[in-house]
């Protein structure tokens, strides 16, 4: 199936997970990527008030065309109980144009649940399967089975 991997990260974790998507999926890849910075504290301070308030924020146009594929991937951390901000807007500028989807979180918390719950409710069609790694499993290097089920769940649909 032919294969987009979006993703967003602030601090490297959930791009361990996409290089591992990417490899097993040999998907093409693209970051979500913005103007402003989300640098140091003040970085961390907007960044969890935008995931809270679910705030839908300006992000730049991706370079790829996800109605180009069959599989749309998303890859984003867990702010303040919902997916970040940057995931969220390209969810809303590109929803009615996205094909089959799957969805990978990375957090800290336990459960995450909510924010899948979220994220299907503003995408139009459901996504084949949800992922989820904590953030002390990948910087372990211990991501691997997380990724694995995922990819187990995506294939079986
Ligand atoms: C501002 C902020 C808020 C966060 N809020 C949550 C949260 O509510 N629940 C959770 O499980 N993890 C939360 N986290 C943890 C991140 O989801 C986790 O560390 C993630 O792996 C970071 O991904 P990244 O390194 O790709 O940016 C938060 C992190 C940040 C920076």
């Amino acid at each position: 199936m032919k294969t987009l991997i979006v993703y967003f990260t602030r601090t490297g974790n959930t791009k361990k997970i996409v290089d591992i998507l990417q490899k097993e999926l040999e998907g093409d890849v693209e970051t979500v990527t913005e103007e402003s910075s989300r640098q140091g504290i003040l970085g961390w301070l907007k960044s969890g008030g935008q995931g809270g308030s679910k705030a839908d924020i300006p992000i730049n146009p991706l370079k790829a065309a996800p109605s180009d594929y069959e599989l749309v991937v998303m890859a984003s951390p867990v702010w303040a109980g919902n997916m970040s901000a940057p995931m969220r807007a390209f969810i809303k500028k590109y929803k009615e144009t996205l094909p089959k989807t799957a969805v990978f979180l990375t957090r800290d918390s336990p459960d995450v649940s909510e924010a899948f719950t979220d994220i299907d409710e503003l995408l139009s069609k459901k996504p084949l399967a949800h992922g989820e790694a904590n953030r002390r499993v990948i910087q372990a290097d211990e991501h691997h089975e997380a990724v694995k089920q995922f990819l187990e769940k995506l294939t079986h649909e």
